[in-house]
């Protein structure tokens, strides 16, 4: 059924009040295909695509949308086959990504542990190539299956089609807005290769007492570290990071590691810098801004926060600005990684 004038709060992490003209959920292809050719009825110039919702965790509605919102409903996980070493578990871009983890967990099935509590659905998991805590979607993934919306066909894409980068994927490019994800199959090990190695797992770990690493362990470490500073989006309206972390050369890393003598990089495999986006915001002096209800996380700078009734315009100025100040002081320009609707 197609719900019109739609609000769209319960419908993104962030909260906010914007509605959808045209409203609709899909549970299979063909309904998908019955609710685009819906779409071809309504005389509007703006309805060129539909917008294709997961869990809403990845977007900031700056404005009602016109035209057709569409939430996938595609259920299923299933192992579908095993080779050696390897499972392929294929899941309907619906399912939670949280809960495909966990399953995985359950059963056994290592490779996705480092990327547990990410919140959003399957179908969204290969647009930004997800990572977290060293591993990425990247490193799971097998292939998908996504519909075209113009051509009406599900086309299959490998890993090498996808071009999966630092939250990059075809489908955020030149495919943007042209395919529907329906199901993604992702590579699991029954042997696990721990990677222990980012950030604060090793330290989480011992503060558990866990003296033998499991799936389970790890997984269990990240949901601690995770809980610990991102903002729960049922408390806190947020999206997770609203930019990316900046790459830039060494030689300007240099530069301002003359100034800033603390400035937090990673050094890259190409020779690049990877900078904390985080840092550079706090030394803005953003870290716990707030005005009206939008704001800067207290915990994690990088975060934007919608504390009730926040506008969309209004977290988009707030990442202007920001963007600005880090831009003035440091000469590095942030890029969003929200999609900005
Ligand atoms: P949505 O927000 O619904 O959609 C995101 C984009 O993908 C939109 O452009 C949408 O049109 C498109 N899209 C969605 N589904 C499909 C589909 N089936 N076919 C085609 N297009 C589609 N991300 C990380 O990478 N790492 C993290 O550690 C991380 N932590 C987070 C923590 C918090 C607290 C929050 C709120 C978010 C975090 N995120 C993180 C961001 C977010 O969880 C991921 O980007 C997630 O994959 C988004 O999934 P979704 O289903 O909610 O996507
Ligand atoms: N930092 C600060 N102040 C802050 C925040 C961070 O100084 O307010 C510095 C600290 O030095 C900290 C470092 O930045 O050690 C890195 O911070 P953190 O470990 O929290 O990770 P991040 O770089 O801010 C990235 C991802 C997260 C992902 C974590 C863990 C991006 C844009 N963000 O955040 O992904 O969960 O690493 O791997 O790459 C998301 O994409 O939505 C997301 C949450």
């Amino acid at each position: 059924m197609i719900k019109e004038n739609f609000s769209l709060k319960q419908f993104n992490t962030f909260g906010i009040d914007a509605s959808a003209q045209y409203f609709s959920t899909f549970n299979s292809v063909e309904q998908l295909e019955e609710l685009l050719a819906f779409k071809k009825d309504i005389s509007n110039a703006s309805l060129t695509m539909p917008l294709i919702l997961g869990g809403g965790s990845n977007i900031l509605l700056t404005k009602n949308v016109e035209g057709l919102v569409l939430k996938n409903n595609l259920k299923g996980i299933e192992k579908i086959a095993e080779e050696g070493d390897a499972v392929f578990i294929k899941a309907g871009a619906g399912e939670n990504w949280h809960q495909l983890v966990m399953y995985c967990i359950n059963n056994n099935l290592a490779g996705m542990e480092n990327l547990s509590l990410i919140p959003g659905n399957v179908g969204a998991s290969p647009m930004q190539n997800i990572g977290a805590y060293g591993v990425e979607l990247k490193d799971v993934f097998y292939e998908l299956e996504a519909f075209h919306l113009n051509e009406k066909q599900t086309v299959i894409f490998g890993l090498n089609d996808c071009k999966f980068g630092y939250r990059e994927s075809v489908f955020k490019r030149q495919f943007k807005n042209q395919f529907v994800i329906t199901s993604v199959t992702y590579r699991l090990s029954k042997t696990p290769h721990f990677n222990t190695s980012y950030g604060a797992i090793e330290q989480e770990l011992q503060a558990m007492g866990v003296e033998q690493l499991s799936i389970q362990g790890i997984s269990q470490a990240v949901i601690n570290i995770r809980s610990s500073k991102l903002p729960d989006p049922k408390v806190i309206g947020n999206a997770g990071s609203f930019f990316k972390n900046p790459e830039i050369d060494q030689q300007q890393f240099e530069v301002i590691k003359q100034t800033f003598p603390n400035v937090v990089g990673y050094a890259l495999d190409n020779g690049n810098v990877k900078l904390a986006a985080g840092w550079l915001i706090e030394q803005c002096g953003w870290k716990g801004y707030r005005k009206g209800d939008a704001g800067c996380h207290a915990k994690q700078a990088l975060v934007l926060v919608n504390y009730g009734n926040a506008t969309g315009e209004e977290i988009f100025k707030l990442s202007k600005e920001i963007i600005e100040s880090v831009q003035q002081k440091f000469g590095v320009l942030l890029e969003r990684e929200v999609n900005i609707i």
